[in-house]
């Protein structure tokens, strides 16, 4: 049994079944190029065996690093941004502890984990620095291409601080690189200090690489089971191979969000009910942004967090401008659920409630919101995550990311490039003086 599903019942006021059928032999044609390895970005299709590929080896060989960085270390930094920073952030966030960093680590049985190279702040950088004071700390730096400067930035910052505090000799048994087999600063300087490096496969793309070294190594110095998230993941794997489109649940998805696009709705919201799926959605975002926004066209990727942003944007979503369409997602039991509790005098009046649990309230607020936004014009589906467990991630980055990748075609744009990225690189490098390579602009 799937431990994510999809749920389609209120769109169906917006689009027809005729509709979704008359897409069956694009989508078809597509999957064939996508399997045949064909299409505008084929060298980035690495990612669409990559669950079923990866092998016993490269999973022991993260294991044993990770366990490596727990036994040394009670605080673990990961150093990226974008693909190689969001997917480790989304399931430590997801399948973790709440307060991860609060707890002892007698209780997660793994460091503290942060993040850096994700923003060029001071303050941020300089704060992570007051709570790491007198750690043991280890570091992954992690970057495709070796070059992108915020995470260049702060590994050349801890990469010091490692070194005055232990020395070379011990601070380069505490640096961990995932980067370019070959290419990149990143690799030249792995070879040069001989630190332990994680390669990224050429054909995978950074915003499909949470399932290389890029995602694992995070998420498995965190104490979280990768290899029920590879299952996850290969589950779907088998599941989505099928280009039929109503038993696919990612062809489905990519049907609808590009029917309803069709129809004028240009910004999809992903609307969660659950806290934990906070940077699952900023990881959606970054896979879906980046792989459809371009040449003009595009579906703008959102996203809210309910029931609390019932609370502001709620008012725009049932009521404002109607070019959006909602997608929710929704996790089926909490790993512990709170009673309500029943009080004498019945203060604040929800004894009508009592011996309810939170998640039972919680589910009925997700059916009054998808019930009202219909109603409002605001088509939706729904994603159906079992529980907060590896597995149930695993399955749920892999229904999207073949999705998104049918959804980019579907829109007659390349899914696995970004050359608008570059734009403001340009300026930045310019603005700050960077000189100029010979041969180059
Ligand atoms: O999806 C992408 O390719 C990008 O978002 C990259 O992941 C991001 O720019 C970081 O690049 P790199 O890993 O080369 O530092």
């Amino acid at each position: 049994m799937p431990k994510v599903t999809l749920d389609i019942e209120n769109v169906k006021p917006f689009i027809t079944e005729e509709e979704i059928r008359g897409l069956e032999p694009e989508v078809k044609a597509l999957n064939e190029e996508l399997d045949r390895g064909t299409g505008p970005g084929s060298d980035f299709l690495g990612w669409l065996h990559l669950p079923s590929s990866i092998t016993e080896e490269s999973i022991k060989e993260i294991e044993q690093c990770a366990e490596e960085i727990k036994n040394t270390s009670d605080v673990f930094i990961s150093i990226g941004i974008g693909g190689s920073y969001l997917g480790a952030k989304a399931t430590v966030e997801f399948a973790g502890h709440s307060f991860f960093n609060e707890l002892p680590g007698e209780k997660t049985k793994a460091p503290r984990v942060y993040f850096a190279g994700q923003n060029i702040s001071s303050d941020y950088l300089s704060d992570l620095l007051d709570v790491i004071e007198d750690k043991r700390v280890s570091i992954n730096v992690i970057s495709k291409s070796g070059t992108t400067l915020e995470p260049a930035l702060a590994f050349r910052i801890f990469k010091d601080l490692l070194e005055k505090r232990w020395g070379k000799k011990e601070a380069r048994k505490r640096i961990f690189v995932t980067t370019d087999r070959e290419k990149g600063t990143l690799k030249r300087a792995s070879d040069v200090e001989g630190y332990k490096t994680f390669v990224i496969p050429d054909d995978v793309g950074g915003r499909y690489s949470v399932l290389t070294p890029v995602g694992l190594l995070p998420i498995a110095a965190a104490g979280i089971d990768i290899r029920e998230l590879i299952e996850g993941a290969r589950a779907f794997e088998r599941l989505t191979s099928t280009p039929e489109v109503p038993s696919n649940p990612s062809y489905l998805y990519a049907a609808v969000r590009n029917l309803l696009y069709r129809k004028g709705k240009s910004i999809e919201i992903l609307s969660s009910f659950h806290p934990s799926l906070h940077y699952v959605s900023e990881w959606w975002k970054q896979l879906s942004g980046e792989s459809e926004g371009k040449e003009g066209k595009g579906i703008y990727p959102a996203s809210v967090d309910l029931t609390t942003d019932l609370h502001s944007m709620g008012q725009w979503i049932q009521e404002g401008s109607r070019v959006i369409f909602e997608t929710f997602m929704v996790v089926g039991n909490s790993t512990r659920d709170v009673k309500i509790p029943f009080v004498e005098n019945d203060d604040g009046g929800l004894n009508y409630i009592a011996g309810k649990t939170l998640d039972y309230v919680n589910d009925r607020a997700y059916r009054g919101t998808a019930m009202a936004h219909k109603d409002g014009g605001v088509p939706n589906m729904t994603i159906k995550i079992a529980d907060r467990s590896p597995g149930a991630l695993g399955e749920l980055f892999y229904f999207f990311e073949r999705a998104i990748a049918m959804s980019g075609r579907l829109l007659g744009v390349n899914p696995f490039d970004q050359p608008g990225v570059e734009a403001y690189k340009r300026n930045m490098f310019k603005l700050l003086g960077r000189p100029v390579k010979k041969g180059k602009r």
